[in-house]
């Protein structure tokens, strides 16, 4: 079953859902893959989904820290234990074990709760620092203007 992209997903964030819908399509692309047993392309686009979603994870923090989220350390933990369990799927695959199946269950089902829990929990206090730079940015870009133009 792939993974169907709803409202619930969306963080009103529209850089991190642009973010979290790629990983999204890259679920569903091993999906498909593993479906009709191309299995190389299974390989290929695993290997693409675990690097996004490491830069992805880099990304949110970034923006968790800018924003002084209270809980970005407890975050931080959740994104490094899955990307250990994900490193030992690898792990498993390489050895030659069979764990397209079982990892993508793990991945819809982590995602899927950690985009509307952890991530929301996170998506008020990073919208509203983002506004307040946005407000910021213009306001100085303005008084530049009026001092030239004004
Ligand atoms: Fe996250």
């Amino acid at each position: 079953m792939a993974i169907a992209w709803t409202a619930e997903l969306e963080l009103g964030i529209p850089v991190i859902d642009s973010q979290h819908q790629r990983i999204v399509d890259y679920i569903n692309t091993v999906s498909d893959a593993h479906k009709s047993h191309r299995t190389n392309d299974v390989f290929s686009v695993l290997d693409e989904l675990v690097d996004y979603t490491l830069s992805h994870f880099a990304f949110e923090e970034s923006l968790m820290e800018e924003s002084g989220y209270p809980f970005l350390n407890a975050h931080k933990k959740v994104h490094r234990l899955f990307a250990r369990r994900v490193a030992s799927f690898q792990q498993r695959a390489k050895a030659g074990d069979d764990i397209t199946e079982e990892l993508l269950h793990v991945l819809k089902a982590w995602l899927v709760n950690h985009i509307k829990c952890d991530d929301r929990d996170y998506s008020a206090v990073v919208k509203a620092n983002m506004i307040e730079a946005t407000r910021r940015t213009k306001a100085k870009q303005g008084s530049w203007f009026n001092r030239l133009f004004g």
